[in-house]
């Protein structure tokens, strides 16, 4: 969602901001504002629509703002459109024209997240005088702050104190008060907020890329605290402004690999970095030959307990929970229900302590996965999380961690972190059905050692992207393409069409082969693309068949499959051949090809791959 920075120190904080922001962009983008406040003067704003180069311009890349001390925030429209009254920074006081210029108001601010009762606290400030210049809820926000910092001469942190007593929902907010020159003030619920410090100076973000440059030494702020910040000085409060001491976390993420290093795009960069993200997450889990989970604490009698896995997550990663359905029950012979954490926190389903609840989740702070993961929780079941992000929420209010080693993904469209929690679920499969009695050593061993030949495979499938690139240039006008597959080939095909249409903007649509009688089968028109997924050696038959009905329909066939299949050949009108591997981990190597597909063809429309309309990286509200 939205992207904050902060930043108090001895340098010019405005070109810092910006630089800041510029690594966040991915979080939220019709537009961006800084206030930043030189000594005791008051502060200035500045804000800009559209892209972060618009603010960056404005500002002469942010030279001509003076000052030592600022806030900055890119936006993801929730409450208001994206207009420039609507883009952060806000005010406690009014503000006239685009928002821009000095700030004499007792309070500016910037704020992700969503404010449920905001009507309600707008009504409770209308009454008591407060007039309102834009559609925000961010300004309710500050607005409520300052009404209790006035009313009751109270400091910035009992102020803020008051309001998140009195505030539903979700943020994370810096703010600036007119009294507290070279200070900032922070605090969050649900929404994800770390305060660096180094050298004299201090650094606030709402995403680890954003400051990675500049220190390495972080601390996440918990729910519910407030941190008063200072050049190279952070204090944390409680909700009863008592002070609080936080554990110092170090990130060891290189910070090169939050650049795009000679790729046209990060997706296309982090596309390569698959080989790599799924070699270090494999060998965090596997040790001489050995499957290790005790980094996460999760132990052989938990793993044998469990009668029941839920695996809850939200778009690509729920993907991965449709994969690793089909791997866990196929070889540990336990029931596995895949549920999106959006229905999954709604529903009353039966769970006790006999069950368990993984969550997977990239950023670790999309808010329905940790909505589900508290659910669970409340419900007795006990929890994992596969995460990328460390330290991120999910992470810290888990029983039990599994961290995937991909790094920072910084294009919207997850490609790394896929792969890697994917084969993270194939590790955790094969140690349930070892612990668990269902397969012997030699069978163990057999599978480790073919999960740890997949980085090699990808790198095949990489070599041969020419070809995609290719075949892409002839599908970028193509108006929809049915994605089909049985079994594990279906839950590929669902990340393959959310990919093809979430970066192409082309119409796509992931079916169970089986299933597209049922109804679908009557969108086939002439042309209508058809991407077969091919990798089950049981299934690909009856798959071929589906497609062939298609055909006969005027369809216009792609076929995915493995090497030694060449009979596909002769039933389709484009072929791509993947290595083998065993059928359980097909996964890992069919989806690479449809990546780069969707990747090519956002290309080849002359799109914006790593920002698609309308997304964000980390979804943060409801
Ligand atoms: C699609 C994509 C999203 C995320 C989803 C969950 O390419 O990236 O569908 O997978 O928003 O995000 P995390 O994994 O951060 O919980």
């Amino acid at each position: 969602m939205c992207g904050i920075v902060g930043y108090t120190g001895r340098r010019k904080a405005a070109p810092i901001l910006l630089d800041a922001l510029s690594r966040l962009e991915y979080r939220g983008y019709d537009s961006a504002g800084l206030a930043v406040r030189d000594g005791e003067k008051l502060a200035e704003v500045v804000k800009a629509t559209g892209k972060l180069i618009h603010l960056a311009d404005k500002t002469d890349q942010g030279r001509a703002l003076e000052g030592n001390c600022g806030i900055g925030h890119t936006r993801w429209a929730t409450h208001g459109d994206p207009s420039l009254i609507n883009a952060h920074p806000h005010v406690s006081g009014n503000c006239s024209g685009s928002g821009s210029g000095e700030v004499e108001s007792e309070v500016v601010g910037v704020h992700n997240g969503i404010i449920e009762n905001f009507a309600e606290l707008k009504d409770k400030l209308l009454r008591h005088g407060y007039t309102f210049y834009s559609e925000t809820d961010t300004e309710v926000l500050i607005k409520l702050v300052d009404y209790y910092y006035r009313k009751y001469k109270i400091g910035p942190v009992d102020a803020i104190n008051r309001m998140m007593v009195r505030v539903r929902g979700s943020y994370a907010l810096a703010l600036m008060f007119r009294d507290y020159p070279g200070e900032i003030f922070a605090a969050r619920k649900d929404s994800p907020m770390i305060i660096g410090t180094k050298d004299g100076e201090t650094y606030l973000a709402s995403d680890v890329p954003a400051i990675l440059k500049y220190t390495r030494e972080v601390y996440y702020i918990d729910n519910l605290q407030v941190a008063r910040i200072a050049p190279g000085q952070v204090t944390f409060y409680d909700l009863n402004g008592d002070e609080v001491e936080l554990p110092r976390t170090e990130i060891t993420w290189d910070a090169a690999a939050a650049e795009r290093g000679g790729f046209e795009h990060f997706m296309l960069k982090e596309i390569h970095e698959q080989p790599a993200a799924v070699r270090d997450t494999l060998n965090s889990l596997i040790r001489d030959g050995r499957i290790d989970l005790s980094a996460s604490g999760l132990t052989e009698e938990e793993l044998r307990a469990a009668e029941q896995i839920d695996i809850v997550a939200c778009g690509s990663a729920w993907h991965v929970g449709m994969a690793a359905q089909y791997v866990i029950e196929g070889l540990a012979g336990l029931p596995v229900r895949v549920e999106l954490a959006s229905e999954f926190r709604y529903r009353q389903l039966p769970l006790n302590e006999r069950t368990l609840v993984i969550v997977i989740s990239q950023s670790g702070e999309t808010a329905d996965s940790l909505a589900a993961l508290r659910v669970a929780k409340e419900r007795g079941a006990k929890t994992l999380a596969i995460v990328n992000v460390i330290g991120s929420t999910i992470a810290r209010e888990a029983d039990h961690v599994l961290y995937t080693l991909a790094g920072p993904e910084i294009a919207v469209a997850t490609t790394k972190a896929y792969s890697a929690q994917l084969v993270t679920a194939d590790v955790l499969a094969v140690e349930l059905a070892s612990v668990r009695g269902m397969m012997d050593d030699a069978r163990r061993d057999e599978l480790l050692a073919e999960l740890m030949t997949l980085p090699d495979k990808i790198n095949r499938i990489l070599e041969e992207k020419e070809r995609l690139q290719w075949f892409s240039s002839k599908i970028a006008n193509t108006h929809d393409i049915f994605f089909i597959g049985r079994g594990l080939d279906y839950a590929i095909s669902l990340e393959g069409s959310l990919k093809m249409k979430e970066i192409s903007y082309i119409h796509s649509e992931a079916y169970a082969a089986g299933e597209l009688k049922h109804g679908t089968i009557s969108l086939i028109e002439n042309n209508t693309l058809v991407i077969g997924v091919l990798t089950q050696n049981d299934l690909y038959e009856k798959t071929l068949s589906n497609m062939m009905e298609c055909k006969s329909r005027g369809a216009y066939l792609m076929g995915l499959t493995t090497n030694g299949h060449f009979s596909v050949e002769d039933s389709v009108n484009f072929t791509v051949y993947i290595p083998k591997t065993d059928g359980f981990f097909m996964a890992s190597l069919a989806v690479i090809p449809l990546q780069l597909l969707a990747y090519y063809t956002s290309v080849n429309r002359g799109l914006d791959v790593d920002k698609p309309r309308n997304l964000a990286k980390s979804v943060t509200v409801e």
